[in-house]
C-alpha cells in the first residue's frame, strides 16, 4: 500500500481564458464570466487555474459552474501550493480575520449594530458577506462554493468572530439560493452541526438609537439594508425639523423612521408591498416615534406620485430608492428608464430649496453611465447635483470592479 506521504496532488485544471477576460482582471476585475472559453471549466466545484495560456496560468479561481453568468471568481495568484486545500482555508481564515479587524478598527459598533464584517470581493472572499447583526452573524452566499463547504465555512467564521467578540454570544447564519433559486437559511447550532432549513428567525437591531424589526428566512431582505447604513445617516443629518418627506420605495421605511427621529413635520411612505408597510408601521410603534405624522400609501410609485400632483403637494425631502427592476403590476421597467418619466415629477413635487435623493441599486450600470442618463434630465428639470452617495464604511469596494460598487445615489437640490 501506498504511504499517503508519497501520493502527489492530482495536477491542478488549468484553462485559457479570453481575451476579455484577461484584459478585465489586468485591470483590478475579479470575474470571469460565461463564454466559450468558460464552457470547457470543469462541473464541480473547485479552484482552477487560468490565464492566458492554459500551460501557464497566472490566477487562481473558484470554479462556479451552477452559477448563470459568473463562472469564476479570482482567488490570488497562481501557485501550486496554494491551489492546495489546506493552503486555501489558511488563506481564507486570515483574510477573514482582516475584515473583521478593519470593521472593529472603524468602531461601528458604536453607533450602530448592524454592519458588514466581510463585503465579498472587496474584502477578497469573493460571492461571501457576512453581516454582523447584533448578535446574529449571517453569512450570505452568492458563490456555490461557499455552500458546498458550508461547514468548514461556519467553523472558521465562527474561529475568527469569537476571537473578535469573546464576550457575545453569537448565533450563526447561513443564506444561500438552492438550484431552484429558493432562499435557505441554515442554523451551526451550540454542537457545532448544521441545522438545515432553520426555521425564521425573528429579532430586533438597533442602528443609530432607532429599533429596526427584522426577520430571516424569507428572503435575503430581513428588513434592514445594511449596505445603506452609511448613506442613511449621511441623508439623515440633511433632514432637518419641520421638513415635509417623501419616501419613495420606502420598504421598511429606514428612511422614514430617520426622518421622523429628526422630528420631521409630515413623512409619506410609499410602496407596492403591504408586508413591508406592516413592518414600518410595527418600527414606528416600537420606536415610540409620531405616529400621526407618518402615512404609509400602499401603492405603485408613479400612480402616489400623479395624486400628489394632482393634490398640489410639495416636499422639502425627497428619497426614490426603487429596486433595479420594477412592475407597476402589468410591465416591467428598469429603474435608471424610469428616471427619464419620473424625476421630471419630482422635480414638480419639490419645495423651493427641496432636495431629492435619486439611487440605482445595479451592478449592470456604472456611474459614467448612470449620470449621463441622468444629468440631461436634471438639467432639464432645475436640478442642481449637490453630491454622490456611495456605499462606503463597513462596505468596501475594489478598484477595477465595478461590479461591486453596485449602490449609486445622487442628491439635487431645485434651483
Ligand atoms: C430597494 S428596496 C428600497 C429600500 C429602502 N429605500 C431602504 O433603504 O430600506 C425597493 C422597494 O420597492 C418596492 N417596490 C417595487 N416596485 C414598486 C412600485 N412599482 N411601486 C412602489 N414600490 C415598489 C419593493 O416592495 C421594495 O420594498
Amino acid at each position: 500500500m501506498r504511504n499517503n506521504n508519497n501520493q502527489r496532488s492530482p495536477k491542478p485544471q488549468t484553462f485559457e481564458l479570453h481575451p476579455h477576460s484577461i484584459k478585465y482582471l489586468n485591470s483590478g476585475h475579479v470575474w470571469v464570466t460565461k463564454d466559450r472559453f468558460t464552457e470547457l471549466f470543469p462541473q464541480e466545484l473547485c479552484l482552477i487555474g487560468g490565464g492566458k495560456e492554459k500551460d501557464s496560468p497566472k490566477w487562481i479561481f473558484i470554479n462556479d459552474p451552477h452559477h448563470p453568468q459568473v463562472k469564476a471568481r479570482r482567488w490570488s495568484q497562481f501557485s501550486n501550493s496554494k491551489m492546495k486545500q489546506a493552503n486555501f482555508w489558511h488563506v481564507f481564515e486570515e483574510r477573514l480575520a482582516a475584515a473583521f479587524k478593519f470593521r472593529m478598527v472603524q468602531q461601528l459598533q458604536e453607533e450602530r449594530e448592524n454592519f458588514y464584517l466581510c463585503f465579498g470581493e472587496a474584502d477578497e472572499v469573493p460571492g461571501l458577506f457576512i453581516q454582523k447583526l447584533g448578535e446574529v452573524i449571517l453569512i450570505q452566499s452568492y458563490c456555490n462554493y461557499w455552500k458546498y463547504f458550508e461547514k468548514i465555512v461556519f467553523n472558521i467564521v465562527k474561529r475568527v468572530a469569537q476571537h473578535k467578540y469573546p464576550m457575545e454570544p453569537l448565533q450563526y447564519y447561513f443564506q444561500s439560493r438552492n438550484k431552484n433559486q429558493k432562499i435557505q437559511l441554515d442554523y451551526f447550532n451550540y454542537k457545532n452541526e448544521i441545522e438545515y432549513k432553520a426555521p425564521q428567525k425573528e429579532f430586533t437591531l438597533k442602528e443609530f438609537d432607532l429599533t429596526y424589526h427584522c426577520n430571516l428566512g424569507r428572503s435575503y431582505d430581513f428588513g434592514i439594508y445594511t449596505d445603506m447604513s452609511y448613506i442613511r445617516k449621511k441623508v439623515g443629518e440633511l433632514i432637518s425639523k419641520e421638513s415635509s418627506v417623501l419616501n419613495l420605495y420606502s420598504y421598511t421605511g429606514a428612511f422614514s423612521l430617520y426622518a421622523l427621529k429628526q422630528g420631521a413635520g409630515e413623512v409619506h411612505s410609499v410602496d407596492l408591498s403591504e408586508n413591508y408597510l406592516d413592518t414600518l408601521e410595527k418600527n414606528i410603534a416600537i420606536n415610540e416615534l409620531k405616529k400621526e405624522t407618518h402615512t404609509s400609501h400602499q401603492k405603485d410609485v408613479l400612480r402616489a406620485v400623479d395624486e400628489f400632483q394632482k393634490q398640489q403637494k410639495k416636499f422639502d425631502f425627497i428619497i426614490c430608492d426603487p429596486p433595479s427592476a420594477s412592475s407597476d403590476g402589468k410591465k416591467v421597467t428598469s429603474a435608471l428608464k424610469n428616471y427619464s418619466d419620473l424625476l421630471p415629477k419630482l422635480a414638480k413635487l419639490s419645495a423651493p430649496d427641496g432636495h431629492i435623493a435619486i439611487f440605482l441599486n445595479t451592478h449592470t450600470v456604472n456611474w459614467n453611465k448612470f449620470e449621463k442618463t441622468i444629468m440631461p434630465i436634471a438639467e432639464k428639470c432645475k436640478l442642481t447635483k449637490m453630491r454622490r452617495f456611495n456605499l462606503g464604511e463597513d462596505c468596501k469596494s475594489l478598484k477595477g470592479f465595478h461590479e461591486g460598487d453596485y449602490l449609486k445615489g445622487i442628491l439635487f437640490k431645485i434651483k
